[in-house]
C-alpha cells in the first residue's frame, strides 16, 4: 500500500487518511493508495463503511498539476472514482480545507459527504484551461441542477460549505475534527441502515438550451475556450448512458490538454507562485513591518495607504499641507467605503482604520518610529531627493526607504541618503489598492534583507511581487513604452488606433493600448515624451506628435471625457473621438508618409514581436531575473491574457525562430527600432526557449 494513505480500523469503519503535503494533490501514488485502500477494506472482515479523510490543510487540492502534459499513469482518476462509487461498502468523504477539481470529484464519487463549516469546494479546472475530467461534469448537476453546476464549473470559483450544502453538494455540516466527524457520520449512517448511494444513479435534472449556453459562455470568456466546453460535457450526459458521458468528458479534457491555452494557464499557475521566490533571497529574513509611512497622498499614495490599512498596518500619511492632507484622507475614505460596501471590512474595522490606524501628518518628525516608508510624491527627481533627505534625517536606523517612482533612477535617489542599503523601489500600479502587481526594484546597493522586506510587504498586501532591476521604466513600463511605440509607428504607417485596439482586444488583452492610455491619462505619456525629447531623441528614432495635440487641447482621456475615444456616454460606452483621425492624417502628410493597410493579424504580430524583443532585452540585461518574472508583470499589471501565459510563454509557443525572422524583416525599414535582442538571437541559435531559462532558475 502507498505510504500516502494510512489505513486504520475504527470498529466496522475503515479509515483512509491521505497524507500528501502540502495540499494532498491526487498524484499517482495517492490514487494507487486509495484504490488499494478501498480494495483492502472490502476484503477486511467486519468492515461495513469506508471513510476518506485528508490529513493536513485540505481534503484534496485536485489532480497533481505537475503530472499534466506527461503520459497519464494508472490508476486513472475517473476509473478510481468509478471504483469507489461502485463499492458495496458505504463510502463517506469528510471534507475540510479545500476540495478542488479532482478532489471534489473524488467526494462526488463517495456515497455521502460531510464537511466542516470552513470547508470550501470548487471545480477550478477552467483556470488551467481544462474542464473537470474525472466525472465532475457528469455528476455535479445531478445534485445541484444544471445552472448551478455550470456556474461552479465555468467560473471556477470556490464556494463555502454552507452554500455547497444548500446546493446539495454536501449532505452534512459539522464542526470539529474531520476524522472524528466522518466516523460519527458513518456510524450514524450504518445505524440508520443507509445503503451506498451513487451520484451517477441519480436522475438527470431538466435540460437547458445547450447551444445558447455554449455561445453565451464563450462570449463571456474573452477568448478562453474551456468554460464553454463545460456546457458540451454536461450536455453529453443527456445524450447517452453514464459511461458514454464520461467518455465524452474525457475526450474534451484530453483535447483541451493539448491546447496552447492549457499550456499558458498552467505556466501562469506555477509562475504566479514562483515569481516571489527568488533563489538569492532564500533564507534571508525580512525586517518586521507593522507601521509604515506614505509620503504624498495623491492617486498613488492614497491607494498604497488604503492597501496597507486593509492589510492591518498602521499608516502615517505625510502631505505638504493640512488641506492636501484632508484631500488625501477623503481619497482614502472613498477607497475604504468601497471596501466596506464589498464586504472586505466590517463597520468596526472601517471605524478603527479611519480613527486610529491612519494618521495624516505634515511634519517629518512624526516619522521617527516607522518601519518602512513609501514615497509617492510628484515624479520629479529634485522633489524626490528632497523627500529622501528628510527621511534620512528622521527615520530610525533600519527603516526601509522606498520610492514608488515609475521611471526615475533609484540608485540616484539612494545616493542622496547616508543609507543606500536601506533604499529600494516599490512600484505599485493604479489603483494601488486593487491592482495585484508590485515591482520590487532592487538597486545596486539595496541590502538583501531590504529586498526581502519588499517581498514580505507585497505578500502582506496580497500582491504578486516581481523583482526588477534599475532602468528607465523597470520591467513593465519599459516594455510598455516599446510596444506602445510600435503601435504609434503602425498608426503613422496607416493603421488606426481603433483597429489596433480591436485587434489586440480580440487577441485577449483586457484593453487595447489606446484605451489604456485614455484610462491612465494622456498627460502621463505626454510628460514622458517631453522628457525624452528634452534628453535628446536619437536622430534615427521615429517620433509622433499627434497625441500631443490632443493634450494641448486639454483632452487627457477618461478623466476629461475625451482622448482617443469620446466618453460622453460613460467609461464603458466609448466611441472614437472624431478629432483623432484628422490629426493623424495631418501628421502622416507632414512626414510624407503614404498610408497602407494593415491586417489585424499583422498588427498583433508586430505588436507582440516588439513586446517579446524588449522583454528579451530586459531579461538579457538582468533587469528581470527570469522570463517568468516578465510574464507575471505583464499578466498582473498590463492586462495580458492569462490564457496565453505571458509574452515570453506566448513566444515559446509560437516559436522563437519565426519571431526573430520577422523582427529582422521589420528591421529592413526601421533598423533603429527593430534591433534584435541578443538573448533572443542566442536562444534561437542554441535551440532553446525562454522556459528553459526559467528552469535554470
Ligand atoms: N497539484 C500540484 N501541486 C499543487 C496543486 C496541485 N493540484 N495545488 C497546489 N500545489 C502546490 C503549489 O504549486 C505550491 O507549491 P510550492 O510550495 O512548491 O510553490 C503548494 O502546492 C502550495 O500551494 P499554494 O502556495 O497555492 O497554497 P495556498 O494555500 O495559497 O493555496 C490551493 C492552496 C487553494 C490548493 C491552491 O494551491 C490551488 O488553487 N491549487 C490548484 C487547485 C486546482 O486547480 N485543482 C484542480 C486541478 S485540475 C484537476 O483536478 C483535473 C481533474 O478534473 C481531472
Ligand atoms: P499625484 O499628483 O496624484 O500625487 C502626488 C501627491 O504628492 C500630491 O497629493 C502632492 O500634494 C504630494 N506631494 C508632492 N510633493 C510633496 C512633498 N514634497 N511632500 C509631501 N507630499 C508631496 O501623483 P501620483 O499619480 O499619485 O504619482 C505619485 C508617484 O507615483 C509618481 O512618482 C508617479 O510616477 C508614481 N506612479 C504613478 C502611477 C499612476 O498611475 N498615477 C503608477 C505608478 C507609479
Amino acid at each position: 500500500m502507498s505510504d500516502k494513505i494510512a489505513y486504520s480500523r475504527h470498529g466496522d469503519i475503515a479509515v483512509l487518511s491521505v497524507q500528501n503535503p502540502p495540499v494532498n494533490a491526487l498524484s499517482q501514488a495517492v490514487r494507487q493508495g486509495l484504490l488499494d485502500g478501498v480494495t483492502r477494506a472490502e476484503g477486511d472482515t467486519g468492515v461495513r463503511a469506508v471513510l476518506i479523510v485528508g490529513e493536513g490543510r485540505a481534503f484534496f487540492a485536485g489532480a497533481d498539476i505537475t503530472e499534466f502534459g506527461k503520459p497519464p499513469m494508472e490508476p486513472y482518476l475517473p476509473d478510481l472514482i468509478n471504483r469507489i462509487e461502485a463499492s458495496p461498502l458505504i463510502v463517506v468523504a469528510s471534507m475540510h480545507g479545500v476540495s478542488l477539481g479532482g478532489g471534489l470529484e473524488v467526494a462526488l464519487g463517495c456515497h455521502y459527504r460531510i464537511a466542516v463549516p470552513s470547508a470550501r469546494v470548487g471545480l477550478p479546472e477552467v483556470h488551467l484551461g481544462l474542464i473537470p475530467g474525472a466525472g465532475g461534469t457528469q455528476r455535479l448537476h445531478r445534485l445541484t441542477g444544471v445552472e448551478a453546476a455550470l456556474d461552479v464549473m465555468t467560473t471556477g470559483r470556490q464556494i463555502g460549505a454552507a452554500k455547497a450544502h444548500e446546493l446539495g453538494i454536501i449532505d452534512e455540516i459539522r464542526d470539529g475534527d474531520p476524522r472524528d466527524n466522518g466516523i460519527a457520520y458513518a456510524e450514524q449512517l450504518l445505524v440508520d441502515g443507509a445503503a451506498p448511494r451513487p451520484v451517477s444513479g441519480l436522475p438527470l435534472p431538466a435540460a437547458i438550451d445547450w447551444d445558447g449556453a455554449f455561445e453565451a459562455t464563450l462570449a463571456r470568456s474573452k477568448g478562453q475556450i474551456s468554460p464553454a466546453w463545460c456546457v458540451r460535457a454536461i450536455q453529453a450526459s443527456y445524450e447517452n448512458d453514464f459511461a458514454e458521458g464520461l467518455k465524452a468528458e474525457r475526450k474534451i479534457f484530453f483535447d483541451l490538454m493539448q491546447t496552447d491555452q492549457r499550456k499558458g494557464m498552467i505556466h501562469a499557475f506555477f509562475s504566479e507562485r514562483a515569481v516571489g521566490n527568488l533563489p538569492e533571497l532564500k533564507g534571508v529574513a525580512p525586517r518586521p513591518v507593522a507601521h509604515i509611512a506614505v509620503i504624498g497622498g495623491g492617486t498613488m499614495g492614497a491607494g498604497i495607504a488604503t492597501a496597507a490599512l486593509l492589510a492591518g498596518l498602521r499608516v502615517h500619511l505625510l502631505e505638504m499641507s493640512p488641506e492636501a492632507g484632508e484631500a488625501a484622507r477623503e481619497r482614502i475614505a472613498g477607497n475604504l467605503a468601497g471596501a466596506l460596501k464589498r464586504g472586505k471590512i466590517n463597520d468596526e474595522q472601517h471605524a478603527t482604520i479611519l480613527n486610529s490606524a491612519l494618521q495624516i501628518v505634515t511634519s517629518y518628525d512624526t516619522l521617527a518610529e516607522v518601519d518602512l516608508v513609501i514615497e509617492a510624491v510628484f515624479e520629479d527627481m529634485e522633489v524626490k531627493k528632497a523627500v529622501f533627505g528628510e527621511l534620512d534625517r528622521v527615520c530610525k536606523p533600519g527603516a526601509v526607504l522606498a520610492s514608488n517612482t515609475s521611471y526615475l533612477d533609484i540608485n540616484e535617489i539612494a545616493a542622496t541618503t547616508s543609507r543606500p542599503g536601506d533604499v529600494l523601489g516599490l512600484h505599485f500600479f493604479s489603483p494601488a489598492h486593487v491592482m495585484k502587481l508590485l515591482e520590487v526594484v532592487v538597486a545596486d546597493k539595496t541590502a538583501p534583507e531590504v529586498a526581502a522586506t519588499g517581498f514580505a510587504l507585497g505578500k502582506a498586501l496580497g500582491k504578486i511581487s516581481a523583482r526588477a532591476g534599475v532602468c528607465d521604466g523597470f520591467i513593465g513600463n519599459r516594455i510598455l513604452s516599446t510596444y506602445r511605440t510600435c503601435a504609434d509607428h503602425m498608426i503613422l504607417d496607416g493603421a488606426s488606433p481603433y483597429q489596433i485596439d480591436t485587434a489586440l482586444e480580440a487577441f485577449g488583452f483586457a484593453m487595447g493600448p489606446f484605451a489604456v492610455a485614455d484610462l491612465a491619462g494622456l498627460d502621463i505619456g505626454w510628460a514622458v515624451r517631453k522628457r525624452k525629447r528634452a534628453e535628446g531623441l536619437d536622430s534615427r528614432a521615429r517620433d509622433t506628435t499627434y497625441a500631443d495635440k490632443l493634450c494641448e487641447d486639454g483632452h487627457f482621456g477618461q478623466k476629461t471625457g475625451k482622448g482617443y475615444y469620446d466618453y460622453a456616454g460613460g467609461a464603458r460606452a466609448r466611441v472614437p473621438n472624431p478629432d483623432v483621425l484628422p490629426l493623424i492624417e495631418a501628421e502622416r502628410a507632414a512626414q510624407g508618409i503614404t498610408p497602407r493597410t494593415f491586417t489585424d493579424e499583422e498588427i498583433v504580430r508586430r505588436y507582440m514581436a516588439s513586446m517579446v524583443n524588449e522583454a528579451a532585452k530586459v531579461v538579457g540585461e538582468g533587469i528581470a531575473r527570469r522570463p517568468l518574472d516578465v510574464d507575471m508583470v505583464l499578466l498582473f499589471g498590463y492586462g495580458f491574457p492569462r490564457y496565453r501565459g505571458g509574452p515570453l510563454k506566448w513566444a515559446d509557443i509560437v516559436g522563437l525562430d519565426g519571431l526573430l525572422s520577422d523582427i529582422k524583416a521589420y528591421a529592413d525599414t526601421d533598423p533603429y527600432f527593430w534591433q534584435p535582442a541578443p538573448l533572443l538571437t542566442e536562444l534561437v541559435a542554441t535551440g532553446r526557449t525562454f522556459d528553459d531559462l526559467n528552469k535554470e532558475g
